[in-house]
Formats: C-alpha cells, sequence, structure tokens
C-alpha cells in the first residue's frame, strides 16, 4: 500500500528538518507519495496569502500531513500561516507529548506528560483592533462548543492511552466568564469519565508546579495561548524544543503533524538543527496512519542514538549536524 501524503517543508529550518524526516519515513519501508506544497511568505508575494487553496485541498483529498515549521512575522504582516491552517482544516486539537528521553541532561527524570491545546479559538482569534490611538483591543474568543470539544477530547486520549489523571489548566479568577465557561465543560467531560482522575490548577501556579515537580502530571488540557506556552515548557522540561514533536486532530478525519518548536531563523540553513521533533513527529503520523510497528522503531532508533550520546546535534551539547543526526537515526532503524 502507498499512502498520500501532503508535505510542506517550511521556512528557516523547516526543509532541512523535514527532508531528515522523510528520510527517515522512507528508511521504515512504508510507501509514501509525498506531494509537496508551500505555504508561508514565499507564498503571500505570489498568491496573496500565506495558505493558498491548494494546500488546504491537497490536505484534505490527503487526510494527512507533515509539516515543517513557517515563520510569522511578527508585529506587522500577514496572519499566521500555521493558525490559518489549524482554523482551515478544522483541527482543534493539538497534541504535544514531552516525556524524559535516555541520555538527555535534563533536571528530571521521570517527565510524561501530554499537553492538550486546545486549536481553534481564544486569542489566536486575531480579532485586534485600535479603539482609539493607543489603545488596542485583541479579542478572546471562548464558546462552549469547542471547550466542550476538548474536554471530551482530553478524557478520550486519556482512556485511550491508558492515562490516569486530567489536569484543566485555566485563569478563571481573572477570566471568570471565558476561563469559568471552559472549566464548566472541563467538569462536564470529568463527570462522563469518572475512571480518569481530574482536577484544576490555575496557569501561574502550573508553571510553577511544572518546573518544581513535572513528574506529578499526566494529561493536561487547556485554552489555545496557555498551551502554546505551557507546551514550550514542557520541552525545556526534558531537553529542549529539538525533542518534541505534535500531532493536529480534527473532526473532519484530516490530521497534521509538526514539530513544536518554531522556523529557528538564528540556526537556519546551517545543517545544524535537530531534526528529532519533526522526526518523532512523523512516528506520531505513522501511528495515526495505523502502522503501529513502524512508528514504534522509529521512536527506538531515535532513543537509541540518544543513549548511545555518540550523535548530538549542538542543542543536546554535541557538534554532530541535521544530516549525521539522520544518519544515524536511519542506521539504528
Ligand atoms: P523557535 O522555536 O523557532 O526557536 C526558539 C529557540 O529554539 C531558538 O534559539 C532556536 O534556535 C531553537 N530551536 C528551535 N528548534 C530547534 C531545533 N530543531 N534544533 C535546535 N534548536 C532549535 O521559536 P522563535 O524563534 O520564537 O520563532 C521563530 C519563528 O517560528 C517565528 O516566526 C514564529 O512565529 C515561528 N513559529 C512557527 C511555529 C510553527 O510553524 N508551528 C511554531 C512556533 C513558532
Amino acid at each position: 500500500m502507498t499512502y498520500d501524503v501532503t508535505l510542506i517543508p517550511g521556512d528557516g529550518i523547516g526543509p532541512e528538518v523535514s527532508e531528515a524526516a522523510v528520510r527517515v519515513v522512507e528508511a521504515t519501508g512504508v510507501s509514501v507519495n509525498w506531494h509537496r506544497v508551500d505555504a508561508g511568505a514565499e507564498c503571500v508575494a505570489k498568491y496573496g496569502t500565506p495558505v493558498p487553496d491548494e494546500v488546504v485541498s491537497s490536505i484534505i483529498n490527503n487526510r494527512v500531513a507533515l509539516k515543517g515549521p513557517i515563520t510569522t512575522p511578527i508585529g506587522v504582516g500577514f496572519a499566521s500561516a500555521n493558525v490559518m491552517l489549524r482554523k482551515r482544516l478544522g483541527l482543534f486539537a493539538n497534541i504535544r507529548p514531552a516525556h524524559t528521553m535516555p541520555g538527555v541532561k535534563s533536571r528530571y527524570d521521570n517527565v510524561d506528560l501530554v499537553v492538550i491545546r486546545e486549536n481553534s479559538e481564544d486569542l489566536y482569534s486575531g480579532l485586534e483592533h485600535i479603539v482609539i490611538p493607543g489603545v488596542v483591543e485583541s479579542l478572546k474568543i471562548i464558546t462552549e462548543a469547542a471547550c466542550t470539544r476538548i474536554g471530551k477530547y482530553a478524557f478520550e486520549y486519556a482512556r485511550r492511552n491508558r492515562r490516569k489523571k486530567v489536569t484543566a489548566v485555566h485563569k478563571a479568577n481573572i477570566m471568570k466568564l471565558a476561563d469559568g465557561l471552559f472549566l464548566e465543560c472541563l467538569r462536564r467531560a470529568a463527570r462522563e469519565a469518572p475512571e480518569i482522575g481530574y482536577e484544576e490548577m490555575i496557569v501561574d501556579a502550573t508553571c510553577m508546579n511544572m518546573v518544581l515537580n513535572p513528574e506529578r502530571f499526566d494529561v493536561m488540557v487547556m485554552e489555545n495561548l496557555y498551551g502554546d506556552i505551557l507546551s514550550d515548557l514542557a520541552s525545556g522540561l526534558i531537553g529542549g524544543l529539538g525533542l518534541t514533536p505534535s500531532a493536529n486532530i480534527g473532526e473532519t478525519g484530516a490530521a497534521m503533524f509538526e514539530a513544536v518548536h518554531g522556523s529557528a531563523p538564528d540556526i537556519a540553513g546551517r545543517n545544524i538543527a535537530n531534526p528529532i521533533a519533526l522526526i518523532l513527529s512523523a512516528g506520531l503520523m505513522l501511528k495515526h496512519m495505523a502502522e503501529f510497528e513502524q512508528a514504534a522503531r522509529v521512536e527506538a532508533a531515535v532513543q537509541r542514538v540518544l543513549s548511545e550520546g555518540k550523535v548530538r546535534t549542538k542543542d543536546l551539547g554535541g557538534d554532530s549536524t541535521t544530516t549525521e543526526m539522520t544518519d544515524a537515526i536511519i542506521a539504528a532503524l
């Protein structure tokens, strides 16, 4: 069987780490027909949008996409291609697992948590306007429908993956209505899954607890902005952004896999980026495609290379290149 998969190489370090992930998938023996399409700044110049329709239709047709990071200009310019893609494809859940990796120096030995980030609303609505010069209003949109959907998903995820507890992260002490609604929906979802533990934690206290005692967390579910920030924090706990994969899952059957990290312009084009985050994202993609054995091989190969410690990219304290890391993982397969 040959799978059709949309490949968005992205920009910055995107093309380098995407090539690495494609090579690893090919080395597993899973046959993939890659449909390469571009999104981001270059498309704005050509098509007037960072996400041309052909990108969306390719993912809808293939139902699976592997995506490199895409740069979003800060403060000015076009809207995020990443946010646009997630919205246009209805990819409402962003699953970001972070667990301790063998051989990677980090402060904790036993982190194994999953951040489930609501992907479709919150402050990412992009609704901002100048009320009067010097005063800006930025809208945080929270709906019962989206909170119910992510709440149910978090408990389903916990059940399917034999997880024991869901922590709902919020700021309902201040945003009593918006985050209050989020909590209300989460409590309802928790009542429907009595076999899974449930707790609530205010986002600032969560940050402190993640830094002091991350081993206490299991599945964590939260709104878009908190999820964006706390998942980077989780990456830091296990050795950095070079290691954490993610999956964007939707109701329509489409799914998009990408690293948690961005386009890392500071190291782009130098063949020194760590390709592991996107390689593990490709592993999550294989799992999603029910290629369980090959997905497990990818994860095991990464773990083996990391625990041997001979090949390490700069972010992991070594001087190996992206290509050398990729070659080592393929050899370990
Ligand atoms: P970033 O994640 O690109 O980089 C943060 C730091 O981590 C940098 O020092 C970078 O060198 C390092 N880093 C990231 N990935 C690495 C890897 N694979 N190997 C080694 N080191 C790595 O975050 P930043 O700088 O805030 O964002 C850069 C651009 O990426 C922005 O335009 C942002 O909007 C975009 N971005 C895109 C995302 C996506 O496509 N899903 C996600 C996050 C950011």
